[in-house]
């Protein structure tokens, strides 16, 4: 196993996750320098360069990036210094000591016209500046030609953390009736179940990240739903625990979760209407699966006592 990792963005989702499963991980020994944005600025090229110099590590997991998907179509410049340069001097920094490089991307690198799941082979079409900032980022690491593994994911939500599953219990609990986009398709994917993959993952290269074991892989929880779906999972799944748990009751019922197009909720940004990605590579290289969306839901809500 790797004695050191740097792991940045530890206050995002997928990074506190990170965080979590490898405090957890009892057959890890290795040290996790996990460091925030304070700590590490991606914006700050230089200090990047002095942070892996400085630190020595022998694995970087970068789940940090610029995620406010409809803000970076304002926000060109800012969107590109943290998912495609950042990524890039990672890289570059990561291949002069010998480390490896784990990096994080999304279902926004793809249109959404496909009629199937899109495999890794698929053209990639990214209608957003995010999604292009982000097939940038992946791009520039592919270049650099480093030992690394690049995870696309999708629909990210957690107990912790700014997310889908959040704003829908708080609108559940402030309002009658929710209207949610139901022809966007996708499978929503916890932050645990990430963590927890790469982890299985990490254990299968059993302590190193070979040149020749480099790619791209789709990683997300089995399933598609809608978002209209989803909202009306999360509803549902909330109001089955919510007596156990003693949590305030919801306002809003499924079926008064009301089916929306794309069209009726414009946003800056397009975003693929479908965004399923086939996890088979995933599967055959790394025997790595994740669970079912419904049942990571069921576990994500069981979890917001603690966070
Ligand atoms: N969220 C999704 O639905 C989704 C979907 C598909 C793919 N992904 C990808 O999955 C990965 C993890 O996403 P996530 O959901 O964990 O994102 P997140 O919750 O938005 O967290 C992103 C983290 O990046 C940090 N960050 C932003 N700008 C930074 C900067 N200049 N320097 C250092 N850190 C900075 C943020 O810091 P602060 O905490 O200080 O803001 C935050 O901790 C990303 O690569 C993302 O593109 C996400």
């Amino acid at each position: 196993m790797y004695k050191k990792i740097l792991l940045t963005g530890i206050n995002g989702q997928v990074g506190h996750a990170l965080k979590q499963a490898f405090s957890k991980e009892a057959l890890f020994s290795g040290v996790v320098i996990g460091l925030d944005r304070a700590q590490l600025d991606l914006t700050n090229h230089d200090q990047i360069r002095d942070a892996v110099r400085t630190l020595q590590p022998d694995l970087i997991i970068n789940p940090a990036a610029y995620t406010a998907v409809d803000k970076a179509e304002a926000e060109h410049e800012l969107a590109y210094a943290i998912n495609a340069t950042a990524p890039q001097v990672l890289a570059e920094e990561a291949a002069k000591i010998g480390a490896g490089l784990i990096h994080f991307s999304t279902d926004y690198v793809y249109s959404g016209a496909k009629s199937g799941a899109y495999t890794e082979e698929d053209e990639t079409e990214p209608l957003s500046v995010y999604g292009k900032s982000k097939l940038a980022g992946e791009d520039a690491i592919r270049v650099v030609g480093l030992p690394h593994l690049i995870f696309r994911t999708s629909w990210v939500y957690g107990a912790y953390g700014r997310n889908f599953l959040k704003t829908i219990l708080r609108l559940a609990a402030e309002r009658d009736e929710l209207r949610i986009v139901a022809d966007q398709i996708g499978a929503p994917t916890s932050s645990k179940s990430i963590a927890e993959a790469i982890l299985s993952v990490l254990s299968r290269l059993n302590g190193g990240l070979p040149i020749e074991a480099s790619g791209t892989y789709h990683l997300v929880n089995a399933g598609k739903t809608s978002w209209h779906g989803f909202a009306i999972a999360i509803v549902e799944e909330y109001a089955r625990l919510q007596v156990a748990h003693g949590w305030h009751p919801l306002k809003v019922t499924p079926a008064n979760i009301r089916a929306i197009t794309t069209q009726e909720y414009p946003t800056p940004a397009a975003r693929p209407a479908n965004s399923c990605l086939d996890c088979t590579q995933l599967a055959r290289d790394f025997s790595v699966s994740l669970p079912d969306w419904r049942n990571a839901l069921i576990a994500e809500l069981q979890a917001l006592d603690a966070n």
